[in-house]
């Protein structure tokens, strides 16, 4: 066809990208990789390769080394002699080598897009226009935090040694994502990348190598599962952070439980795409494409559930079959092409199956009659309707590039459908109403909504999701702090082993020949005192053995009415930080008013001089939180688009705290507090040594306003209850600051709605001092971070 007829009939033409130099690149090193070690690549300890092909060909690429336990153990050597000498540097030093990182990259571009594309599959227009300058402009973000670092993050230090797991969907990004916050906060690195996509992590090692980075700061091992389950458990790795599914998130949050790793785990989705009647209906398709077709819908955060009101729902599948009937599927160096292969033969088969599965389910299938390649491992654009909100592909993530659409009616009904998935990693919302749309965001369980746009990504703002979408953010300020810990934390001493009973010899009192007048409390569940259901009480007794008094034995179903009255309070987080405020600090007033009788009965536990600075610095803290209340805002960022990205601090839900044994009331009040100013509710099992405490606490609660159902107390045996707490799934997050093997129940216990956990890891907190009992690192845990995208102008 000639040129001229083309331009009338405006057909496309092949436009291939040459891939002349990446290949090239691959016949330098004799297609064979080893690992990347001590800054140089080198052969595996086991004579064990894999094979990396093109999956638009089949055609291999390389033969890349097949990582053992030996090998990490390397690495993970290597990363650890390396770093304090990484550390020593000054935060403009290490800056310099994250802005060579960027530059270099860069310089590279082209090559590290058309090895990516060959690689993964992914259209070349998107490799070179949205992953490697993404890749860049982490590097250049985070350059900037390395020079800001002690300035911007007084007391913190780096985790250490962190190991890295990366998923195939986004390569190199995911690289990027994970080395460049480690780096500026002066950790090292040990990565290891997918096994269907080695390749541009390998040539990212080289970029090290180019620049210079002092050998052992980043290392980066090839392998498979078994690979990663080596750093993982590998006892001298300080942190993992991980990006992939869902369920091997919850292996590591297993597998890691009894150590004092700290984790982050970016998971799965299943995002809605939501469109109200009044969204301009061409721009939400057009962001649907990108929402649910980009990378072959092998995206975390794809908008895989479209949520369609009901009075436009025909028209716009009408619109949506249209567009998809123009999407061009083929050779992804082809620049012209939409969509690209699918990364594996076992990624394809999922995708075959889960489409089959839905189409049982009495789902319709509807594909466009567009031409595949008739080799390489291809999947159309396909829509599935009349999709039921429980069938598994509106449920399961797909990870292909097939989307799910449902009705709704109202936009409470849409919330409400939008909500109703394990998952919370991003949403889209399309309305011409700002007000509709910033009502439903914030409803949104979410960690990034984008209101008319989609998969919008920035290093100045977080990613990351709710509930089993994971925890933890990548990008922004609250990226870092994945990556750094308090200092006096990090060397705490270790809590010694629980004692029976805290405490000195209780106070001369002329009662003490006397029989004791039981004081007895009883649990606090939705604002009221309740007897336990066991009808059991448990005796609390001094360090000499003698009885203070007894406190209901809490059980499971008490601590079932508990989080129920927790969750009815959601009323709490929807009140303004400034009522909250006034409700604290009226806390504070009433326990300055009976300070006295609260000192002298905790003083029977504890002697007289701590109940007197726990009394005492209880005030202090009720009033730092109640300050804090209405300050601990989020933040407004500029991203390099026409948009706004409003990371708001959201509470977490419901939380659930075992409080530490040691100062039964500071302690508490030092969990709570935080907790509570935020906006969260909270089931609390207090002190066990001094659970009664608890009788004056919802004393001091009663008389100060204190929405029923906010704060609930059961008192009972630690442990039993942690672990019932832990396996809740209504339960958000867990706080449990007690001893080691508490810490690790915590952790284990939670594995199944990958609830949040935050520890003292087993070591003593000096709640007496205000560094290490208040301020933003208990805040920081009692919030998750929602980036809200709103773009601007015409
Ligand atoms: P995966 O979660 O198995 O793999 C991700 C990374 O974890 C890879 O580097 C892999 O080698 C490593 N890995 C696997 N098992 C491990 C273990 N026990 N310990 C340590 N590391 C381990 O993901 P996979 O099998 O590639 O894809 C399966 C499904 O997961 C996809 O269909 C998709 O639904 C989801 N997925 C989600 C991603 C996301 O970005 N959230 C990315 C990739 C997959």
């Amino acid at each position: 066809m000639s040129i001229a007829e083309k331009f009338v009939t405006m057909e496309y033409g092949p436009a291939p990208e040459d891939p002349k130099e990446a290949l090239t690149w691959l016949d330098r090193h004799e297609r064979r990789f080893g690992h990347f070690i001590n800054g140089t690549l080198q052969p595996p300890a086991e004579d064990s390769y894999f094979e990396t092909a093109d999956p638009s060909t089949g055609e291999r690429l390389a033969s890349v080394a097949q990582g053992s336990a030996k090998d990490i153990d390397a690495a993970v050597r290597a990363a650890r002699t390396a770093l304090p000498t990484w550390q020593a540097l000054t935060p403009h030093a290490r800056a310099r080598y994250l802005y060579a990182l960027a530059r270099t990259v860069q310089k590279h571009s082209r090559r590290l897009a058309v090895l990516e594309t060959m690689d993964n599959g992914k259209p070349i227009r998107e490799s070179r226009d949205i992953d490697i300058p993404l890749v860049a402009r982490h590097f250049y973000h985070h350059a900037g935090w390395a020079q800001l670092l002690e300035q911007e993050f007084p007391g913190y230090t780096a985790c250490g040694v962190v190991g890295q797991i990366i998923p195939w969907n986004f390569p190199l990004l995911m690289v990027a994502w994970k080395i460049a916050p480690a780096l500026a906060t002066g950790n090292t690195v040990v990565l290891k990348p997918a096994e269907f996509t080695p390749l541009t992590a390998l040539a990212f090692a080289e970029i090290c190598q180019e620049i210079g980075l002092p050998p052992g700061v980043v290392n980066i091992v090839t392998g498979d599962s078994s690979t990663g389950e080596a750093l993982v458990k590998h006892a001298d790795v300080d942190k993992i952070a991980f990006t992939g599914s869902t369920e091997v998130g919850r292996a590591i949050r297993t597998a890691t439980a009894n150590s004092h790793k700290k984790i982050s785990l970016e998971l799965g989705g299943k995002s809605p795409f939501i469109i109200f009647e009044d969204a301009d209906l061409d721009s939400a398709v057009e962001g649907l494409v990108d929402g649910i077709w980009f990378n072959q819908g092998q995206v975390c955060c794809a908008g895989s559930r479209l949520l369609m009101q009901e009075s436009i729902a025909e028209p716009l599948i009408m619109k949506v079959r249209d567009r998809m009937g123009t999407l061009r599927a083929g050779p992804p160096l082809d620049k012209a092409i939409d969509l690209g292969a699918i990364v594996d033969r076992i990624q394809l088969d999922r995708i075959k199956r889960l489409v089959d599965q839905g189409v049982a389910e009495g789902a319709t299938c509807w594909q466009p009659q567009i031409e595949l390649p008739s080799r390489g491992l291809y999947f159309p654009p396909t829509l599935l309707s009349n999709v039921h909100p429980t069938s598994i592909v509106a449920q399961q993530e797909i990870f292909g590039p097939v989307l799910a659409a449902m009705t709704f009616r109202t936009p409470s009904e849409a919330v409400e459908l939008a909500n109703n998935t394990v998952y919370g990693l991003a949403a889209c919302v399309w309305s011409e109403s700002i007000n509709v749309a910033l009502h439903v965001a914030a409803q949104l369980k979410a960690g990034v909504v984008w209101v008319n746009c989609t998969n919008l990504f920035d290093a100045s703002c977080g990613f990351g999701g709710y509930r089993e979408s994971g925890y933890g953010r990548e990008g922004g300020r609250e990226g870092l702090l994945e990556y750094l810990e308090p200092t006096w934390f990090k060397n705490a001493p270790v809590l010694p082993a629980p004692k029976a009973a805290a405490g000195e010899k209780p106070s001369d009192d002329s009662d003490v020949a006397l029989p004791a007048i039981g004081r007895t409390v009883k649990l606090y569940i939705g604002g009221k005192q309740a007897r336990p259901d066991s009808g059991y009480s448990m005796e609390v007794r001094d360090g000499n053995g003698r009885l203070f008094g007894e406190v209901p034995l809490g059980n499971r179903k008490d601590i079932r009415n508990a989080v129920e009255a927790a969750r009815k309070a959601s009323g709490w987080s929807k009140g303004t930080a400034h009522n909250r405020a006034q409700v604290m600090y009226y806390m504070a007033e009433n326990l300055s008013q009976r300070r006295e009788e609260i000192s002298r009965r905790l003083a029977t536990a504890v002697g007289e001089a701590q109940a007197a600075a726990e009394v005492s610095l209880g005030i202090e803290r009720i009033f730092s939180y109640a300050a804090w209340a209405d300050k601990f805002d989020g933040a407004v960022h500029n991203p390099p688009f026409r948009n706004i990205a409003i990371a708001m601090h959201e509470p977490i839900g419901t939380v659930a705290i075992i409080c530490p044994n040691d100062a039964p009331l500071l302690g508490f009040l030092s969990l709570v507090m935080p907790v509570l100013a935020r906006g969260n509710t909270v089931v609390v099992v207090p002190s066990e040594t001094y659970p009664l405490i608890t009788g004056d606490i919802y004393q001091l609660f009663d008389t100060s306003d204190l929405p029923g159902g906010a704060v609930n107390i059961v008192t009972g045996y630690q442990g039993q209850l942690l672990e019932t707490l832990a396996e809740h799934d209504d339960v958000d997050a867990i706080w449990c600051f007690a001893d080691e093997a508490s810490a690790a129940a915590a952790k284990s216990f939670s594995v199944g709605n990958l609830k949040q956990v935050f520890t003292n890891e087993g070591r003593a907190i000096d709640w007496f001092d205000v560094k290490q009992g208040e301020g933003r690192w208990f805040l920081e845990h009692a919030i998750q971070v929602k980036n809200i995208w709103v773009p601007y102008g015409e």
